[in-house]
């Protein structure tokens, strides 16, 4: 078919969900934050969809700005293997960094990251995550926002993608089995 929600068997969050639920974490944000500037990172591709709403969702200053940083091929596998793409334009030291991600999977991504990020001496670094496979934790890493815990299934939407695609879907939700064929 042509319509790209038809690719999708099982919708697991609807956009509307997903968007409750993020305002819910812009609440805590507000709170934990008061009196705090602000800077969101955010972590390219993935997390543009979730950098978008979180930041709208805030009634408070924020900054952002992008890293891209890859740990995926093309591929449904994460490869472990993790490179800088693009580095940040904002000097952190200093600064209150919260790291914004669409999913945390083997969490090998953001143990990368967070470790670079460390030794530019922010304020502090805290991580906001809209999605988390717990059973896929290969590396242990602090994730104090959380949006909703999935089952370790392959996901799409809502920034993720499956070989560059399914990103701009609304909805998160699982590809049917047609589609890799
Ligand atoms: C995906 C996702 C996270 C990362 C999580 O990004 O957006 O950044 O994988 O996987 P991990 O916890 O196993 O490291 P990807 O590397 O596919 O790049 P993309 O955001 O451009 O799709
Ligand atoms: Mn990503
Ligand atoms: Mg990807």
């Amino acid at each position: 078919a042509s319509d790209i929600q038809s690719d999708l068997s099982d919708v697991l969050y609807t956009a509307d969900q997903i968007q409750n639920r993020l305002n819910e974490l812009a609440a805590e944000i507000e709170a934990d934050y008061a009196g705090r500037d602000l800077l969101l990172v955010g972590v390219l591709n993935g997390a543009i969809m979730v950098m978008a709403d979180l930041s709208r969702s805030l009634k408070r200053h924020c900054e952002m700005d992008w890293m891209a940083i890859s740990s995926y091929g093309s591929g449904t596998q994460s490869s472990g293997v993790v490179r800088i793409l693009k580095d940040l334009n904002t000097d952190l030291s200093g600064r209150h960094v919260l790291v914004v991600e669409d999913i945390v999977d083997t969490g090998l991504t953001l143990a990368y990251l967070i470790q670079n990020l460390k030794s530019r001496n922010p304020a502090s670094i805290g991580v906001m995550a809209m999605f988390r496979k717990p059973e896929a934790l290969r590396s242990p890493v602090e994730v104090k926002y959380i949006g909703y815990d999935l089952p370790n299934e392959f996901v799409v939407g809502y920034g993720l993608d499956y070989a560059g695609r399914y990103r701009n879907l609304r909805d998160l939700g699982t590809l049917a089995p047609h589609v890799y064929s």
